[in-house]
């Protein structure tokens, strides 16, 4: 059996009704799950440029040794040390919801329950895994992490983390974002981060794109090579990632975990679950944990969603490639647009990213999950109906769930069947308002990904060594 606990009979009709249902501090999980475990058929090893697997070795100057082995481990329970869980109880256990309303004015049959991630400090599922990071780090003696943020949300999480661990914090934020969106800069220095706007004169990356291009609105991938650089330049000091390596999407496992034990006290199993995905981790932590028991023959659909502008497990091939444009990371095995793809300024800042998680992109291709795109103005439009029903206000990214949820509980009225409908509802939107005002002034506009930009940025995969059956 995956699971230390045994499915209890249904409560009644009054624990089904309920609008929130909570665990307490005392229920929640002691371990994370680690999919590694289960696979049918093994992932393809990360690899060098010569096609060789890395070994550890090779990461020590950019991760802790004790996180390469979290990365490496084929372990299927990891134990939470009390440090983090400490800290995670902050906000911990998350709440799981129903969400009545919206199904009140949806008029269907299907019951959609959401796991509200919201909730943390920083207001999203990242601190999930900053936290985690944060503490492996200072168990190693590490006293300093750099990181690389797009829009601001890891970057805060791993702000709040370091702070409330005692290690400095150094973020370098995409130029434009850091123009336009102050207010999570504002957090990070709350927080006692610094946070510097990508690209800087504080790097040899940095200064190289300055001096060729002064004006340049930055990217993600230069400020991860900003990040790293300074990262292996010092020894007390290490680099930390908020999605898509495997350690990352093993701490958010306790989003999923939780919510199993909490559907489990109402007495439901879900039917459909659904999940944004950018680099894979918030999908990751809702799901792994049910794909185990589809592994074992449950029948569940789980769907990851990503926007069309950026459509990395509905277009992109699997293939080897790397996780930024110096190609400073080793390669990996995952779907990706190419690390030369330069994204369209959509709103949801963190479903930009050219890769996917190779856990997830894994689970695609062994047929586990499915995945879906979806144009911008449907996403808002969801966000908005979600809002004036559930009241909550979702970041962009959650967005991209919440239409999915939509389309999933309309489909259950046609069909006339009770699903159960379970989402991971990411983080809240309201540092993220200028998207919303931009769509009610009409602003926004979709944009799928057209297929010659495609064709360039694929480009850059040319030469690269090809996973097995490829
Ligand atoms: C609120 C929110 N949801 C989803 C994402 C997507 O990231 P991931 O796929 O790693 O969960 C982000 C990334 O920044 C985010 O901030």
């Amino acid at each position: 059996m995956f699971f230390d606990y045994q499915p209890k009979p249904m409560k009644g009709e009054i624990m089904a009704e309920l609008i929130k249902i909570n665990l307490t501090e005392d229920e929640m999980p002691r371990q994370w799950y680690n999919l590694n475990a289960d696979f049918d058929k093994p992932m393809p090893p990360p690899v060098a440029a010569d096609g060789k697997p890395i070994t550890p070795d090779m990461l020590a100057p950019v991760f802790p040794m004790n996180l390469i082995e979290q990365e490496m481990s084929t372990e299927r329970w990891i134990n939470i040390p009390e440090e983090v869980l400490g800290v995670l109880k902050l906000w911990r256990p998350s709440p799981l919801y129903r969400a009545k309303r919206l199904e009140k004015m949806l008029g269907t049959p299907a019951r959609i329950y959401y796991k509200n991630e919201g909730v943390s400090p920083p207001g999203s599922h990242k601190p999930n895994t900053a936290i985690a990071q944060a503490y492996y780090n200072k168990e190693f003696g590490i006293k300093k992490l750099t990181t690389e943020t797009g829009a601001g949300q890891w970057g805060s999480a791993l702000a709040f983390s370091c702070q409330l661990m005692g290690l400095q914090c150094k973020v370098f934020m995409v130029r434009i974002s850091f123009d336009q969106k102050p207010f999570r800069k504002m957090m990070m220095n709350t927080w006692g981060a610094d946070c510097v706007a990508s690209p800087s004169e504080e790097t040899n990356a940095g200064r190289e794109i300055l001096k060729n291009d002064p004006d340049t609105p930055g990217s993600l991938g230069i400020a991860i090579s900003e990040a790293i650089e300074q990262a292996v330049q010092n020894k007390d000091t290490r680099y930390a990632l908020g999605s898509v390596l495997n350690h990352v999407l093993l701490h958010q496992t306790i989003i999923g975990l939780e919510a199993k034990k909490q559907l489990d006290k109402i007495g439901v199993y879900p039917d459909v679950i659904i999940g944004c995905a950018g680099g894979g981790s918030n999908f990751a932590g809702i799901a792994f944990p049910f794909i185990c028991d589809k592994i074992a023959g449950k029948t569940i659909r789980i769907i990851a969603t990503e926007p069309e502008s950026c459509p990395t497990l509905t277009r992109a091939p699997y293939a080897y490639d790397s996780g930024d444009v110096a190609m400073m990371t080793p390669l990996l095995p995952m779907y990706s647009l190419g690390h030369t793809f330069v994204p369209p300024p959509i709103h949801a800042g963190g479903l930009r990213y050219h890769g996917m998680a190779p856990m997830v992109s894994h689970a695609l291709r062994e047929k586990l999950i499915e995945a879906a795109a979806l144009h911008q103005l449907e996403c808002y439009e969801s966000a908005v109906l979600w809002a004036r029903t559930e009241g909550f206000i979702p970041a962009p990214e959650t967005a991209h769930a919440i239409a999915q949820v939509i389309r999933e509980a309309k489909m259950a009225k046609e069909e006339g069947k009770e699903k159960i409908l379970l989402m991971n509802w990411s983080g809240h939107g309201l540092m993220d308002l200028t998207g919303y005002q931009a769509y009610f002034d009409g602003k926004l506009k979709d944009y799928a990904l057209p297929d010659e930009l495609l064709q360039r940025s694929l480009a850059s995969l040319k030469g690269l060594p090809k996973p097995p059956g490829v």
